[in-house]
């Protein structure tokens, strides 16, 4: 056991041992190491003014160390979380005499700057894409930048900055920045440590194995699981919750994976859901694009699968996805490890059939079966990082034009994500192309009350609802006939 956090910021190599665990990454930033070119906006996640760049390795299936690039707010992490972690704030992309970085100098060549709060944390998020990619599409460019909200609309230079990069050479000064940060990343992992810190009456444990994580939570009654904190970090910026034992996922390298096993994929705890996209790019394209809109860049580099899954949400995207998927969770504990289909875990708001002793190890999914097909609609009211009013789901199955199996969930609508049975069982047998003609506002009035918010009111809710499932026919009816039009040569 270690109780000492080893970070690399900006090439230099710190190591704290007086922090109180729950100290976020941003906090420490300003008040401790007097880096306050990294601000804080919102304190919650959503502005991305306090992007910073982050590097870790965690090992693949062989046990290889492999590097992780993400773009990270650091309002939301909590300073133990960064153990092992390469850190670059805005202050550390310059040159060391000064000379601007590329990603400095396309945000100057296309007049990019703009405020002092917002730009740092748009450098940031392009220095990201330099480190990870730097060609780059279109929609690659406004996915990595739809977590730094511009309040001037300033977004058009931006773009052409980050489109920009490709042309800028990288200066010969960075290859030894890199250098920097391999010695510090290969001298981290020469040591496999659990970390243990204890401050101001707060514990925080960063267990290697799941053997380890099932004692810790059997010992420390009440202790929280921490996954990418995306939830708790809000517990603690803006509910000021005190939280007093923090049992944290994210260093367990078993539980770092995607895995192909018989019949489908396990989605280990820690794998975050950028991981998750990259490793599953054969999942359904609808699945993917839930990923794609969910929150932002930042929110996905350390947010979790399993995480989403785990705290019952009735307003997550990822659970109904993986509802109607059906998806099975992994619970551990010191007794072993049990399955349990999600069309039994979520039992009613914030009550899952988890004991106070197991934690969420690992997500199956099975393979789609053949002839099936999955479609996912994320209703809210802005496109990009926002919380869904309506979310739908559904697995089908469909044979010579017939419904043979289908499986329909929804976020949004009910204290829980939640399967719509009247709606199911009205759809199994019948025609696509006459479901596509079809009301389903009574079915889905059979399955939900919804409540009214300032997301949704319910009777919109019921609305919305109808109109995806009918939707989600009119999509498939459509696609027949432009296969059969092109198998017939007319299309
Ligand atoms: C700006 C912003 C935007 C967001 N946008 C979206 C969005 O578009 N869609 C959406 O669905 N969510 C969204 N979220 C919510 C959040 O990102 C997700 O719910 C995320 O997947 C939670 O995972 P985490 O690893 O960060 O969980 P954490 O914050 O670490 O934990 C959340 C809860 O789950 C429990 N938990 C975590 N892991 C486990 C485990 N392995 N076993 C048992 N319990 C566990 C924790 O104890 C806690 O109760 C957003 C959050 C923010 C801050
Ligand atoms: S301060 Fe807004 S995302 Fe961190
Ligand atoms: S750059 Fe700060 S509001 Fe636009």
């Amino acid at each position: 056991m270690k109780s000492v956090i080893e970070i690399c910021l900006n090439g230099e190599v710190h190591h704290i041992d007086d922090v109180r665990p729950d100290t976020t990454l941003l906090n420490w930033l300003r008040l401790s190491a007097k880096k306050t070119g990294t601000k804080e906006g919102c304190a919650e996640g959503d502005c991305g003014a306090c992007t910073v760049f982050m590097r870790l390795q965690r090992p693949d299936a062989s046990g290889r160390l492999v590097d992780e690039m993400r773009a990270v707010n650091a309002c939301i992490l909590f300073m133990p979380m960064l153990d092992g972690a390469v850190i670059v704030t805005v202050e550390g992309i310059a040159g060391p005499d000064g000379e601007l970085h590329p990603v400095q100098q396309a945000m100057v060549d296309h007049h990019g700057a703009q405020c002092g709060f917002c730009t740092p944390g748009f450098i940031t998020s392009l220095y990201h894409l330099w480190r990870d990619k730097q060609v780059l599409d279109d929609q690659e460019i406004d996915d990595a930048l739809a977590g730094n909200l511009c309040r001037c609309t300033g977004y058009g230079p931006i773009v052409k900055a980050a489109k920009s990069l490709a042309d800028y050479q990288s200066p010969a000064w960075e290859r030894a920045r890199l250098d920097t940060e391999d010695a510090f990343l290969a001298a981290y992992h020469k040591g496999d440590e659990s970390l243990a810190i204890k401050a101001e009456g707060q514990h925080f444990y960063a267990p290697r194995t799941t053997a380890e994580a099932a004692r810790l939570l059997a010992e420390y009654e009440g202790a929280q699981i921490l996954s990418g904190g995306t939830d708790i970090g809000l517990w603690v910026t803006k509910q000021h919750r005190q939280l007093s034992c923090f049992i944290y996922t994210g260093k367990i390298d078993e539980l770092a994976l995607v895995s192909p096993v018989e019949g489908g994929v396990e989605i280990g705890a820690g794998v975050t859901h950028n991981q998750a996209m990259q490793a599953l790019q054969d999942a359904p394209e609808a699945l993917q694009e839930v990923w794609r809109r969910f929150g932002s860049a930042q929110v996905r580099a350390t947010g979790t699968v399993c995480g989403n899954v785990a705290n019952g949400s009735p307003i997550g995207d990822i659970s109904p996805c993986m509802l109607a998927l059906d998806g099975v969770v992994h619970l551990t504990s010191q007794a072993g490890m049990r399955k349990v289909s999600l069309d039994d875990f979520f039992i009613s708001y914030g009550v899952q059939d988890r004991a106070s002793d197991e934690f969420v190890s690992a997500l199956y999914l099975p393979d789609l079966p053949a002839d099936t097909r999955f479609h996912a609609y994320k209703i809210s009211k802005r496109f990009d990082q926002d919380i869904s009013a309506v979310l739908q789901a559904m697995r089908l199955t469909v044979k010579e034009g017939v419904v043979t199996d289908i499986r329909l969930a929804f976020g949004g609508m009910a204290a829980t994500p939640k399967r719509a049975p009247a709606t199911e069982a009205f759809i199994m047998g019948k025609e696509v192309a006459k479901l596509a003609e079809m009301d389903f506002s009574d079915m889905i009035a059979a399955d939900f009350t919804p409540l009214s918010d300032m997301r949704a009111s319910a009777a919109y809710r019921l609305q919305v609802a109808a109109n995806l499932v009918r939707k989600s026919f009119i999509v498939e009816a459509t696609q027949k006939q432009l296969y059969l039009a092109k198998a017939m040569g007319e299309g």
